[in-house]
């Protein structure tokens, strides 16, 4: 079944990356139903290795604020929610039990880029399981990497072995702060087909 127009407008076509943010706060129950459909995207061995902060209260917001560069601090802080997508570096301690049929966890031990390589793709692709799960639920994104990953590290996750990846504000948003849509590649110009 093709999805129907109003619904691939709502994922695409119509959906943007906001800037402005409606007094709206957003339910815990919506988060827990959005990272439940984030963790149904797949990812390399299942490895899994996307962590999630959802930064929603004043208080984790100041802790985000020193770490934000200056064209993403205003935004940020307006947002309802923003979400740090974080990546587990030793994420292939879970492959025993995310992918029991093998020994997967012996394919990444010790082997640092193969370590790095799959906790930033598969981390990142959740993210984008995440943009698209929230635009399904009715939500608005803004992704962001302008930050200071070193210093949301220390705030957020010291102590573990998880590092930021990238960040999304997350609420209802704001149109009129919407810039135009700019341009995107025509198939020719980003595609082929052999
Ligand atoms: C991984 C990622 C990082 C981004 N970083 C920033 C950022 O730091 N600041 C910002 O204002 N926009 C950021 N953007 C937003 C992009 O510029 C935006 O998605 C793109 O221009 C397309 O806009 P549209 O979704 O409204 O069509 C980021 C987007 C992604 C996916």
């Amino acid at each position: 079944m093709i999805l129907s127009d109003q619904a691939l407008d709502q994922l695409f076509r119509e959906a943007r990356t906001h800037n402005g943010w409606q007094q709206k706060p957003v339910d815990d129950a919506v988060l827990k139903q959005l990272i439940e459909l984030v963790l149904l995207g797949p990812t390399s061995a299942n490895s899994s290795p996307g962590r999630f902060v959802f930064v929603k209260t004043q208080e984790g917001k100041e802790k985000l604020r020193p770490a934000l560069s200056p064209g993403n601090l205003e935004k940020t802080m307006a947002a309802p929610v923003t979400a740090i997508v974080g990546m587990d570096m030793e994420f292939y301690e879970h492959l025993p039990k995310l992918f029991p049929h093998a020994d997967a966890r012996s394919w990444f031990a010790g082997n640092d880029k193969a370590i790095a390589d799959t906790a930033f793709r598969n981390s990142t692709l959740q993210g984008g399981y995440l943009i698209l799960a929230a635009r399904a639920l009715g939500l608005d994104t803004g992704a962001m990497s302008g930050f200071d990953a070193a210093k949301v590290d220390e705030a957020f996750f010291a102590g573990t072995t998880v590092k930021s990846n990238f960040l999304i504000n997350l609420g209802y948003g704001d149109p009129s702060k919407l810039f135009p849509r700019s341009p995107r590649f025509a198939f020719d110009e980003a595609a082929r087909i052999v």
